[in-house]
Parts: structure tokens; sequence; C-alpha cells
């Protein structure tokens, strides 16, 4: 039987492994943790927007319909800014940083993506949001500026994302271990399905866009063409899985092992995900997961942020997998 574990009794159980922690985090946790209830509630209602109106239109109260993502992304910036924790957010929807609508009183800083995979909305494809936790620079939260957000992925305090799919979960760490959590609707509540995830050494399945064959650099081809390959040994060919949503494909292959590559193309020559929004997060999970995160070739969580949107090439899953494609990397 599962011990019925809220996601917000686990955050009060990690918070006795850090000795420094004030309960500030904890309640950083439970407030991204809301939010992602009220993102939830409108995501799987999606469906219905256009009984309610499509966005950009107004509904029947006359109030304006918005796109899910700018949804999410107001949900996220008032339901945790209300509560003055975060001395500052940043969002992949807003082009500079957000002081909270409260005042500056926390020393932390939230920076997200609130909806990903917002081009699978409307075809009831699995979505999801991705949080990252830095803690100030600085002492005085007044004084918080863009480069507290601006800080290596190795800084962060915390990261997690939810999926909302066929049922919704909630996955984090803080540094100690990864562990999941599933939505149930009856009691409103997330409860610790996934303690300790851990991801294989090596997978059997690979995520790209082959689509965009034509722009991929040679050693990218090169890699992939070895995964096609027939090799028992080495349990290839490996089967392709893309979703389009960066979580989804992620989360299947956190818990079933993989790699999944968006790699520097000629359209985007740094890649197209954001290095503070989608690769930091989730290269924290991975590698708290036993997984490794990379560029093709430096540590994601090593690259030192210049501006708030970069995006970066990322190679992140089973270990052995995101090394064997490095070595394709030339
Ligand atoms: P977002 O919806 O937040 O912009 O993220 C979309 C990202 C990511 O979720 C996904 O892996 C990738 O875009 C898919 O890009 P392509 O359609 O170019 O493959
Ligand atoms: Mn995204
Ligand atoms: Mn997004």
């Amino acid at each position: 039987m599962n011990k019925l574990i809220t996601i917000e009794r686990h955050f009060l159980e990690q918070q006795k492994s850090h000795p420094e922690a004030t309960g500030e985090l904890t309640d950083l946790l439970n407030d991204v943790a809301f939010a992602a209830k009220l993102v939830r509630r409108e995501v799987v209602r999606a469906g219905l927007a256009d009984i309610l109106g499509m966005a950009g239109t107004t509904n029947v109260q006359g109030e304006e319909v918005k796109k899910l993502d700018l949804f999410a992304n107001e949900k996220i910036i008032n339901a945790i800014g209300q509560h003055g924790r975060f001395a500052l957010m940043g969002s992949e929807e807003n082009e500079g940083t957000i002081i909270p609508p409260k005042n500056q009183t926390g020393r932390y800083v939230l920076l997200f993506d609130p909806l990903d995979g917002s081009s699978n909305i409307d075809v009831n494809v699995s979505v999801g949001t991705i949080f990252s936790i830095y803690r100030l620079t600085g002492d005085d939260p007044s004084q918080a500026d863009v480069n507290d957000c601006l800080q290596k992925g190795s800084e962060q305090v915390a990261a997690g994302y939810v999926i909302y799919g066929s049922s919704v979960m909630m996955v984090y760490t803080t540094g100690n271990g990864v562990h999941g959590f599933t939505y149930d609707p009856t009691i409103g509540e997330f409860l610790l399905s996934h303690e300790n995830i851990t991801i294989p050494e090596q997978g059997k399945y690979y995520s790209i866009n082959e689509g965009s064959w034509q722009q991929l650099h040679s050693s990218t081809i090169d890699y992939i063409n070895y995964l096609k390959e027939e090799d028992k040994a080495t349990g290839r060919p490996y089967s392709t899985r893309y979703i389009g949503s960066l979580v989804a494909d992620f989360h299947r292959n956190l818990l079933t092992g993989g790699i999944f590559i968006y790699p520097a193309t000629r359209k985007h020559p740094d890649g197209k995900l954001r290095l503070m929004y989608e690769a930091n997060p989730l290269a924290f999970i991975c590698e708290q997961a036993g997984g490794r995160a990379t560029n093709g070739k430096t540590r994601i969580m090593d690259i030192d942020p210049t501006e708030l949107h970069q995006r970066t090439p990322l190679y992140i899953g089973s270990t052995q997998d995101v090394l064997k494609a490095e070595s394709f990397e030339h």
C-alpha cells in the first residue's frame, strides 16, 4: 500500500535534510505546487475553451480568453507572487524580469516555463510546466536584479516540472534525489508515487526532430545513423519517440532510459531550447537521477549564462547514451 505522502509533507521531510533551510524553500515549493494545481485545472479543460470562447476572444463573462500558455503564465505569477516569497521571477513568456505583485521580501528567484509544448495543447497531447529556484546572490531582496537570474545551473537549490498527461505528475529535486507525485483529483493533492527516481544507465529510445535532418550537423547525423544500425550487443536499433513536448519526452526517458537531443541546427545555431527555463532545471533533475546533460560538449549546469532567454543545444538522458552521442561530436 502506497504511504499517502502529500507533496507538502515530502517538502517538509526534505527540509530536515537541509539544516540551513529556514522553511522558506519549503514555502516556495508549496507555492509552486499550488500554482501547478491552478494550471492543471485549466489544462485539463482546455478542450472546453471553444465553449468558453477561443483564445483571443472574450467569453460570455466578457473576459478575454487567453492562450493557455499566457493563462498559465499569469496564474503562476499571481498565485506565487502574492505570497511575497520570491524577490524576483523570470518567465519564458516575459522579456524582462518580473517583480512579484507583493513587495520583494523573499531571498529566492523563480525561473519558469509556464507551459512547455504549447504546440500540443489543442491536440490533447501532454504538455508541462518547468521551474527552477535559485538563492539571491546578495542579501537585500530590494536590490535583486537580472544578475540574480543569471546564475549557473549548478547554483539551483530546487528544480522540477509538472507533466499534464494521462495523469498529472509533479517531479522535483532539492539536491536529495528525484521524487515524483501523482495528482489525485478526488482529494486535490499530489501524492508520492515515484520515490527516488533513477534513470537507467542506457536506454532504448532516442528523441530528436528528424524533420530537421537536412539542417543537422554531420556529427549528429552520424550518431543517429549509429542508433539505427542492427547490433544486438549494444541494444541497437533504438526506437524513436518524439512527442514535441520536452517535458513529456524527458519524463519518459527519465523513467525508461533514453536520450533527448535538440542540437544546434542551421535554423537554430544555438539550439532552440532555453538554458534558464528548460535545460538547467531538467539537467538538475537528470543528474540527481544519475543521468547526464550537456550541450554536446559542456555540462549544461556549468554554462555561465549571459542573457535571460539564451538558448542552448541539449543532449540529456541516460549517461551512456549522452556520452556516446558526445563521442560523435567533432
Ligand atoms: P515551448 O512550448 O515552451 O516553447 O517549448 C516547446 C519546445 C519543447 O517543448 C519541445 O521539445 C520543442 O519545443 C519542440 O520543438 P520542434 O517542434 O522544433 O521539434
Ligand atoms: Mn518549453
Ligand atoms: Mn513554454
